[in-house]
C-alpha cells in the first residue's frame, strides 16, 4: 500500500517523479505529493485525490530541482485529504519524509512529541518520523536515522530529504518493499516497484529489511541498521515500457483481460515440453507430500480453491485452503509430509507473507506461486512457481487469476505423475488438451462479448447481484462477485448453488440478476434446479454455459456462451472470462474508474 519514489540526477525531479507516481498509483490514490530539495531549500506540493490534481498544482506552481521524493497514498491512519498527504515535514521544514507501511506505536511516539511541544499537522502515523528525525538530528542524517529506527515499531519503507544535504536521499526499509535503481548519466532512482524506475533506470537492487541507504548521484551506500556496510548487487531491468502501458485500451483491466490467451500460451510453453510436463524445480521431493495447505488472499484465494479440487482429484492429496489473514493467527499443526503453497500475484501481500513465515517457523516447506518473482514472498520461499503473466496493473486481478488456475492445474498433474496417481493415457489426454486452452480463451472472450454488453446495459442500475455455482464453479461464483463489487460498487455475493435455499434465496425479486454458472458438467442438473427456483420467484437469470446449450438459453434472460474445455476440472478457467468482462462493462456504465476503484490498492502490504 502506498507508493514511494525518489530521483537524483540531471533531469528536473518533478517531471520524473510525476511519471513514477503514475506508475505507482495502483498502490493507492487517496492523495499524492512531492518534495524537492533545491540547493538546500525543500519545497512540497501535495493534493488530495487522484494524481491529476497534483499534476495541475505542479503545472501551475512548478518546483525546480534535481533531487526529490514522492508519494501516492492509500489511507490507513487519517482520512484521505491533503493534510494527511505525504511528504510530511519536520516542524522547521528542514526534513521531509515519505513513508509506506504502518508505524504501530505512533500514538505513544506522538504523545511523547506533543508533550514536548511538537505540533502535528496531520492525523497520520507517518508524521512521527520527520519529527523524530528533527529531534535527533545533529548534522549527520545517517546517524540520526540510526538513532530513530529503534524507536519505530511496525513496517516501513521511508525516504527522507534533509535541507542541509542537497543531492542526497536517505532511505530505510523494514517490512515494506523498496528498490533502488541506477541509470545512465549518474541517475539514481527509488521506488516501491520496478515499473516506477522506468525509463531512467536500467538496473536495480532490492533494499533488504534492516538496511538503510544514503543515495546521491555519485554513490549508493547501503548499510545495515547496526552500521555494517553491504555489497551492492544490481540486476538488469528486463521490463520494457510497452508492458506497463495501456496501448490502445481504455484501461489496464481491459488490456489485461484481452492478454489472457497470450499469457496462458506463454505459461503453457514454460510448463510443457515435447508433450510432457516441465514443472519448475521446487527443490522438494513431492513424493513424500501427503498434505498441502494453500495460503492466499482475495482472488488468489479463489484460485487456491480450484487448486484444492485439482490436487485432490488428480493427485489424491489431502488439501486445505486458508485465508492468509486467518492462518497467521492460528496455531496450525505441523506434521511431516505437509507442504505450504503461498499464492500471490504481487508476492508482497502482508498477510500471505506473515502466514508463510509462520509456516516456516514450524519447519514446514513453503513454495510460492507468484507473478512478481523478485518479491518478498518469492525470496522467502523454498521454491517458486512463476506465473509469467507480466505486470498486472489494474487493481482487479484478471490475467493473474487465470494464470494461477492454469499453473495450479499443471502443478496438480505434476504431483499426480510424481505420486503415480494417473495412468499414462489419462495424463497424456489431460496434457494434450492443454494446447487448445489459449484458443478456447480467445474464442470465449470473442463470442460472449455481444450478450455481455447487452446484459450489462440492462442491469447497470441493479443494486445487487447474486452469483451461483457448484463444484468447480463455486470459486467462479466467488470470483465473479468479487470482480463486480470491487470495481462497480454493486453489492454482489457468490454462493454455492446448494446453499442458496438456506437463506439467500430470500433476496430474489424480479429486479435481482442472478448469475448462474452452468456449464454441462457433473453439477449441471443441480444448477438447472437452481435456475428453476430463481425463475419461480421471477428473478432474472444470466447464465454462463455452453455455447450450444439451447435449453439453458431458453431458461435464461441472457446466456454468456463459453467454450468447452477438454477436462471438466479446468472448465472454470473459461467460465470466469465473461464475468470479468461483465464486471468491466457494469463499472464503465456506472462511470467507475475500473483501474483505480475507490478505497482499494493493488498491493496490500499492510495488515
Ligand atoms: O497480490 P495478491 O495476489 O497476494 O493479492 C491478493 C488480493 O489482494 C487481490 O487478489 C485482490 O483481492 C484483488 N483486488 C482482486 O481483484
Amino acid at each position: 500500500m502506498c507508493g514511494i519514489a525518489g530521483y537524483i540526477g540531471p533531469l528536473q525531479a518533478q517531471a520524473v517523479l510525476l511519471v513514477a507516481l503514475e506508475r505507482l498509483k495502483y498502490r493507492g490514490y487517496d492523495s499524492a505529493g512531492i518534495a524537492i530539495n533545491h540547493d538546500g531549500e525543500i519545497t512540497c506540493r501535495k493534493s488530495h485525490g487522484k494524481l491529476t490534481d497534483l499534476e495541475k498544482i505542479t503545472t501551475l506552481q512548478p518546483v525546480l530541482g534535481h533531487c526529490g521524493i514522492a508519494h501516492t497514498r492509500w489511507a490507513t491512519h487519517g482520512i484521505p485529504d491533503s493534510g494527511n498527504a505525504h511528504p510530511h515535514s519536520s516542524g522547521d521544514g528542514s526534513i521531509a519524509v515519505v513513508h509506506n507501511g504502518i508505524i504501530e506505536n505512533h500514538q505513544v511516539l506522538r504523545d511523547d512529541l506533543e508533550s514536548a511541544g511538537v505540533l502535528f499537522s496531520s492525523q497520520t502515523d507517518s508524521e512521527v518520523i520527520p519529527h523524530l528525525l528533527e529531534r535527533h538530528y545533529e548534522g549527520d542524517p545517517l546517524a540520526c536515522i540510526r538513532t530513530v529506527l529503534p524507536l519505530l515499531r511496525g513496517s516501513y519503507a521511508f525516504a527522507a530529504v534533509f535541507d542541509q544535504h542537497p543531492g542526497h536521499i536517505y532511505v530505510a526499509r523494514q517490512g515494506s518493499p523498496l528498490l533502488i535503481g541506477r541509470g545512465k548519466g549518474q541517475q539514481v532512482l527509488l521506488a516501491s516497484d520496478i515499473p516506477a524506475l522506468l525509463p531512467h533506470a536500467h538496473e536495480y537492487l532490492q533494499l533488504q529489511d534492516g538496511q538503510l541507504a544514503d543515495l546521491s548521484s555519485q554513490e549508493v551506500c547501503i548499510s545495515t541498521f547496526s552500521g555494517d556496510t553491504t555489497d551492492l548487487t544490481f540486476l538488469p531491468i528486463e521490463l520494457d515500457v510497452e508492458a506497463i502501458s495501456k496501448g490502445d485500451f481504455d484501461s489496464f483491466m481491459a488490456k489485461e483481460i484481452a492478454e489472457q490467451p497470450e499469457i496462458l500460451q506463454r505459461l503453457l510453453e514454460s510448463r510443457l515440453h515435447q508433450g510432457t510436463l516441465a514443472q519448475p524445480d521446487l527443490g522438494i521431493d513431492l513424493r513424500h507430500i501427503n498434505h498441502v495447505v494453500f495460503l492466499a488472499a482475495g482472488t488468489s484465494w479463489h484460485a487456491a480453491q480450484l487448486g484444492k479440487r485439482f490436487l485432490e482429484h488428480l493427485a489424491r492429496v489431502h488439501v486445505e485452503v486458508d485465508i492468509s489473514s486467518e492462518y497467521r493467527y492460528r496455531n496450525p499443526v505441523a506434521s511431516g509430509g505437509t507442504l505450504v503453497v503461498a499464492i500471490s500475484q504481487s508476492g508482497e501481500t502482508a498477510d500471505t507473507l506473515a502466514s508463510l513465515r509462520l509456516a516456516k517457523s514450524k519447519f514446514i516447506p513453503v513454495i510460492s506461486l507468484i507473478n512478481v518473482l523478485d518479491s518478498t514472498i518469492g525470496r522467502e520461499s523454498d521454491g517458486i512457481m512463476p506465473l509469467l503473466a507480466g505486470p498486472e496493473i489494474g487493481v482487479a486481478s484478471t490475467k493473474a487469476y487465470t494464470a494461477q488456475v492454469l499453473a495450479l492445474y499443471c502443478f496438480a498433474l505434476h504431483v499426480a505423475r510424481v505420486k503415480g496417481q494417473l495412468s499414462t493415457s489419462d495424463l497424456s489426454h489431460r496434457i494434450d488438451g492443454l494446447h487448445a486452452i489459449p484458443h478456447l480463451v480467445a474464442e470465449t472472450l470473442r463470442a460472449s462479448e455481444a450478450s455481455i454488453t447487452e446484459a450489462a446495459e440492462l442491469f447497470t442500475a441493479a443494486n445487487g447481484t447474486v452469483f451461483l455455482g457448484r463444484g468447480g464453479e463455486f470459486p467462479t461464483a466467488l470470483e465473479g462477485a468479487l470482480k463486480l463489487k470491487e470495481i462497480s460498487y454493486v453489492h454482489a455475493m457468490g454462493y454455492a448453488g446448494g446453499e442458496f435455499k438456506h437463506g439467500p434465496i430470500a433476496l430474489v425479486t424480479p429486479s435481482l440478476p442472478v448469475v448462474c454458472i452452468c456449464p454441462r458438467d457433473a453439477m449441471y442438473d443441480k444448477m438447472i434446479s437452481n435456475i428453476e427456483e430463481v425463475r419461480a420467484r421471477q428473478g432474472r437469470i444470466i447464465s454462463v454455459g455452453d455455447a450450444d446449450d439451447q435449453s439453458l438459453a431458453q431458461l435464461s434472460d441472457h446466456l454468456f456462451p463459453i467454450q468447452r474445455c477438454h477436462d471438466e476440472l479446468l472448465q472454470p478457467l473459461l467460465s470466469i472470462l465473461p464475468l470479468q468482462r461483465y464486471a468491466y462493462h457494469i463499472a464503465r456504465n456506472r462511470g467507475c474508474d475500473v483501474d483505480q476503484p475507490r478505497n482499494l490498492a493493488k498491493s496490500v502490504t499492510v495488515e
